[in-house]
């Protein structure tokens, strides 16, 4: 059955402080005026959790979204400051691109693209470093309508192969290089080789390559297939009509890992996700027009789309894009970035935060950061330590820091404190590791593993009750796996993949994941994609592998591996496959550690044990568990006198 929301109470909250907004109901219909539309739409939600799983909100609007990014602040602000762009190396010129510059350069990528034979609807796979292009091609393909899939520039070959063939990709592109922390990334290399294994396997349904130049270096060419981005634009006009969308036209294509398979395809639509991308960025972090916002996501990721581009843009903010690293040429890199472009608001992940920290005070210290108002916190859960350090050192002891909880899946942040510009937030006191308060519209629950309410203070697993705008609406070309991860736990409700604590005063504690997804640094991993990657090596038999806490990225790559009768186990043989998880994953991938396990612990119906795999990787031997449904108990013996640290 489907549930109309109920849009007749709340309507006098909005527009009023998140103080009162927290926990009430709302109008998303008054909050999709916030937003431009070509018409109006009439409806807001109309969604069933239960199956067939079916979401649709503001159903029969029509929009187009570089417009609202772009086009509707040209007549009163088109010399305002849209991006700033900071290289990776600071002896190189920075940019500052304004509003009517972002829509020149906006409307010529959508031209190219056309040109390029790029239809409404077509998929675009992009392959691009921090560069201003990356957010005009973004902006180009909503502006004619196509659906792009933005791919992390440190992902391999491989996985750029798996990602183009899911979605049927036309259209490629990326840069001859790219720069991070001084180093280059052979981005067209890695699209050349990408192609060659999709040929290879005859699904290449690439007809175009288009490169923007970055580094001047030296690449391969095809010509039938490449094309120099500058060669293009410079001889396609710079008008380039809207295309007007419905709202529930796919907008993008976001690949993720989960606990099993190949990562899918999470697909967000045009109206919802842009009018909660708006929304959130101004509620969380208190947007004022004419302030500096940095966030130092990628655009690869989620956070990249929702709070460099989308929300910030539709906001008329000054939005940050930075190509390099928080460590190079030296550790106090963000801090002089944020002082030489006067950043209000900083938005960055607790893995950078913990490096930072290593490095003592003095770093932070050599910079002024008095133009700071606020900072952010997502990623994954930011231990007290850091969060403490974040707010005493880097903001001063004066700036709020709020930790917002969210995932690929909600296109926005879902839990967290807002802040206001005046330095208030609400909740008024924030605690360190606390993502605290659901906002506005978003209704949290805690379940045991029964599926049961657990009221007041609790701790269990995060789903959520409602839908939101911003939330994602199918599994791209495959409902029935859409509807399989997120509403078959628990009948009725979206289930998150989340741990969760709420303490007695109502704050939200997330706790990390409890499936088999691991959180590198920030970056999302299936432990399943990790273990097919390792046996993929014609000398390993059988690979488990398990996150364990690391003191830097959050959580490491732990990984059991068996061989193949008759190869010898050797430290060489681990260098070897660990480069090749890399080759294949890509960097993010890179095992910590790899233990020799002559056998793996499993039930006798053959299931891998992966809490007793776990409990050894934590060094948690006194608490095992019960081992009594082991087929063979000898196996976990071995594994814990061999358990390996380094
Ligand atoms: C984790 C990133 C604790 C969480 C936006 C989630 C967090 C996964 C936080 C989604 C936070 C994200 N506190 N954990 N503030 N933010 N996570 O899809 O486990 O890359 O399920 O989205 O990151 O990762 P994703």
């Amino acid at each position: 059955m489907k549930r109309p929301i109920d849009n007749s109470i709340g309507l006098f909250l909005f527009g009023q402080t998140p103080y009162t907004l927290s926990m009430s109901k709302i109008d998303w219909l008054e909050v999709s005026e916030r937003i431009d539309w070509l018409k109006k739409p009439t409806v807001a939600g109309d969604y069933s959790f239960h199956k067939p799983v079916s979401i649709q909100w503001f159903a029969d609007g029509e929009l187009n979204v570089s417009y609202n990014c772009v086009d509707r602040h040209l007549p009163q602000h088109a010399n305002e400051v849209a991006l700033i762009w900071e290289p990776d190396n600071p002896a190189e010129a920075s940019k500052k691109i304004t509003y009517a510059e972002l829509s020149i350069q906006v409307n010529r990528f959508a031209n190219v693209l056309k040109k390029q034979g790029v239809k409404k609807g077509d998929r675009v796979t992009l392959y691009l470093p921090m560069i201003v292009e990356a957010v005009y091609a973004m902006l180009a393909c909503t502006r004619i309508g196509a659906v792009h899939s933005v791919v992390f520039a440190g992902f391999s070959a491989d996985s750029i192969a798996n990602r183009i063939e899911d979605c049927d990709s036309n259209i490629v592109i990326t840069a001859d290089e790219g720069l991070r922390g001084g180093k280059k990334i052979e981005l067209k290399k890695n699209i050349d080789e990408a192609l060659e294994l999709l040929s290879a396997k005859g699904k290449n349904s690439v007809s175009k390559v288009v490169v923007v130049k970055r580094t001047g270096a030296d690449i391969a060419w095809t010509s039938q297939v490449d094309v120099w981005y500058h060669e293009e634009s410079a001889q396609v006009s710079d008008v380039c009509a809207p295309e007007p969308m419905k709202a529930e036209d796919p907008l993008f294509i976001l690949y993720t890992s989960g606990s099993t398979g190949k990562p899918k395809g999470v697909l967000h639509t045009t109206g919802g996700y842009l009018v909660y991308a708006a929304y959130t960025h101004e509620k969380v972090f208190g947007y004022r027009a004419g302030e500096v916002y940095w966030c130092t996501a990628d655009v690869g990721w989620i956070t990249g789309h929702s709070y460099i581009v989308y929300g910030p843009l539709a906001n008329r903010a000054t939005t940050l894009v930075f190509e390099g690293i928080p460590s190079y040429p030296d550790v106090s890199r963000f801090w002089q970035v944020i002082d030489k472009h006067q950043v209000n608001i900083f938005y960055t992940a607790p893995t950078a935060i913990r490096a930072l920290m290593r490095e003592g005070e003095e770093p932070v210290k050599k910079f002024s950061r008095k133009s700071l108002r606020l900072l952010g916190s997502v990623g994954e859960p930011i231990n007290p330590e850091a969060w403490s350090w974040y707010q005493r050192v880097v903001g001063d002891g004066r700036c709020p820091v709020v930790d917002t909880w969210w995932q690929t899946e909600t296109g926005g942040i879902l839990i967290s404190a807002c802040a206001s510009e005046d330095g208030t937030t609400y909740p008024e006191v924030l605690k360190p590791g606390a993502a605290t308060r659901p906002l506005a519209g978003i209704y949290p629950e805690i379940l045991d593993t029964e599926g049961k309410i657990l009221t007041g203070a609790a701790e269990g697993l995060l789903v959520i009750k409602e839908s939101w705008p911003g939330q994602m609406r199918t599994v791209y070309r495959d409902h029935a796996r859409f509807e399989e991860t997120y509403f078959s736990a628990f009948a009725g409700y979206y289930f998150t993949g989340d741990g969760c604590r709420r303490d007695a005063d109502g704050d939200y504690w997330i706790t990390g994941r409890v499936d088999d997804v691991l959180n590198i640094s920030g970056h999302r991993l299936g432990t399943a994609e990790v273990e097919s990657a390792f046996v993929s090596d014609a000398r390993v038999s059988e690979a488990a592998v398990v996150g364990y806490p690391h003191d830097i990225k959050g959580q490491g790559i732990y990984a059991y591996i068996t061989l193949k009768n008759g190869v010898t186990p050797t430290e060489e043989l681990k260098a070897e496959l660990r480069q090749h998880v890399r080759h294949v994953i890509g960097p993010i991938a890179t095992p910590d550690i790899i233990q020799w396990a002559p056998g793996l612990p499993k039930t006798r119906s053959g299931k891998i044990m992966r809490r007793i795999l776990r409990k050894i990787a934590e060094n948690q031997i006194e608490s095992l568990g019960d081992t009594s449904t082991l087929a063979d108990p000898s196996v976990v013996k071995d594994l814990v006198e061999n358990r390996s640290n380094k």
